[in-house]
């Protein structure tokens, strides 16, 4: 077992001096996506000014992610403070309501949660839209879906208009007199603007969530900035090990969404299973007969892996709990609760470190001499939620940069992906038309 964790070690630590070599790669891919050469980052551009913090008003903003859909009705107050005032949140992958059938369903759905917030309202409410996947945006009432990532499969929407098919399922239900959609925007946009609003070094918005993405402010000649939507998942040039090519070639898009296949909460759980299935093969991790559940793919999510990094139990009961209740496995030993927690730890602590490696790669982007104070707004439940990771990634990102602690902030923006959506509403509706 000793030694198969040490093999783990060797493939999953990366060495300071790599994480800046992976630092380096990430800015020159930017540089070459921006230079309109081939670049495995699909970056889009977005037509918007940062928030003053003056911005005010209500909204109803719609924020699509990979496990969840959530409608909110927002108020923004002003001075960089705002209010959630309803919230209607749905998982998608709840089986007892399959949302995944047709185009059609999924945008009735996506109408009916508008409907809901917006039931006291007698005005006609501005929409903006969250919608977090690959898309192609010409303006910010446009929207193509590209490709869908993050095993999300619907069929019928790849290459349209998300926009349009919203505003047709708004009119079917019986609401486009009711709602006016007036801005698109990615999630980690939202969260950059989120964090805008009150504080202006914000010039990094990132999701570390189901998915993972990264978006900034790019500094044009004329001194001004605009927002760039990175796609960073997609990112191609990090070294992966024999589980991230079996979860790629085994994935809804093998090839596709390489870097966030390693990094986000949808695959987190899945490495360590196929990980530990592999050590179980080997004959160095439990002794069981198989059980059937135990070979269904994603059968471990991230919450389970932040259950068991969570674990700090003499006799690991929790991670014991977990194994039960998941894959039937009633006799684990000490020493395979023991490796499955090693192995999540290993996994969860490579996402952080090249999460940081990122980070750093953009910062010198954006500030090639580290000259500026910078906040990087953050929204997500591996964040948020996964055990040690804030710390690890802070950690790792100033040690690749060398700065002083304190030069570069990691702010957990809770909601940012849904705020800044009506922030970005306030600014569109409050400008006035040419
Ligand atoms: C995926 C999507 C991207 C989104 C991210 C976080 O990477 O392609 O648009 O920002 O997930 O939700």
């Amino acid at each position: 077992m000793k030694n198969c964790l040490q093999e783990l070690q060797n493939e999953f630590i990366l060495s300071i001096q790599e994480l800046v070599e992976i630092s380096r790669g990430f800015k020159q891919e930017i540089d070459t996506a921006l230079s309109g050469k081939p670049s495995s980052l699909p970056i889009v551009s977005y037509a918007l000014n940062l928030p003053n913090g003056e911005e005010t008003g209500l909204f109803c903003v719609l924020d699509i992610g990979g496990t969840r859909a959530r409608a909110s009705l927002i108020e923004l107050q002003g001075q960089g403070r705002y209010k959630i005032l309803s919230q209607v949140t749905y998982g998608f992958r709840d089986p007892q309501r399959d949302y995944t059938l047709s185009a059609a369903d999924l945008f009735d759905f996506q109408a009916n949660l508008i409907a809901e917030v917006i039931e006291n309202c007698n005005y006609v409410v501005n929409l903006g839209y969250t919608f977090s996947f690959p898309c192609k945006q010409n303006n910010l009432n446009h929207c193509q879906l590209l490709k869908w990532a993050k095993e999300i499969k619907t069929p019928g929407v790849e290459g349209q208009d998300v926009v349009k098919l919203l505003n047709l399922a708004l009119q079917r239900n019986g609401l486009a007199d009711k709602i006016n959609l007036v801005v698109t925007i990615n999630d980690t946009v939202a969260t950059l603007l989120t964090s805008a609003y009150s504080d202006p070094n914000t010039d990094i918005g990132s999701i570390i969530a189901t998915g993972h993405n990264s978006c900034c402010v790019q500094k044009l000649p004329d001194g001004k900035g605009k927002i760039i939507n990175l796609e960073c998942g997609n990112y191609t040039g990090i070294k992966s090990t024999r589980w991230d090519k079996q979860i790629d070639l085994n994935s809804q898009g093998p090839g596709e969404q390489l870097y966030e296949k390693m990094v986000s909460g949808q695959y987190l759980g899945e490495l360590v299973r196929v990980i530990c299935l592999d050590l179980y093969k080997k004959g160095l991790w439990l002794k069981i007969t198989k059980t059937a559940s135990w070979e269904t793919p994603y059968s471990l999510e991230s919450r389970h892996l932040a259950s068991i990094l969570h674990d700090n139990s003499y006799e690991l009961e929790k991670t014991a709990g977990v194994l039960r209740e998941n894959w039937g496995i009633t006799t684990p030993g000490y020493d395979d609760l023991r490796l499955i927690k090693d192995v999540g730890e290993l996994v969860v602590n490579r996402s952080a470190q090249l999460i940081a490696a990122s980070f750093a790669g953009i910062l010198v982007y954006i500030d090639p001499a580290l000259q500026h104070e910078h906040t990087i707004a953050i929204d997500g439940s591996v964040y948020e939620n996964m055990p040690g990771f804030a710390e690890n990634l802070q950690k790792n990102l100033y040690q690749i940069l060398n700065v002083p602690s304190g030069q570069i902030s990691l702010r957990l923006c809770k909601d940012g992906s849904s705020i800044g959506t009506a922030i970005a509403a306030a600014m569109i509706a409050q400008t006035p038309a040419r």
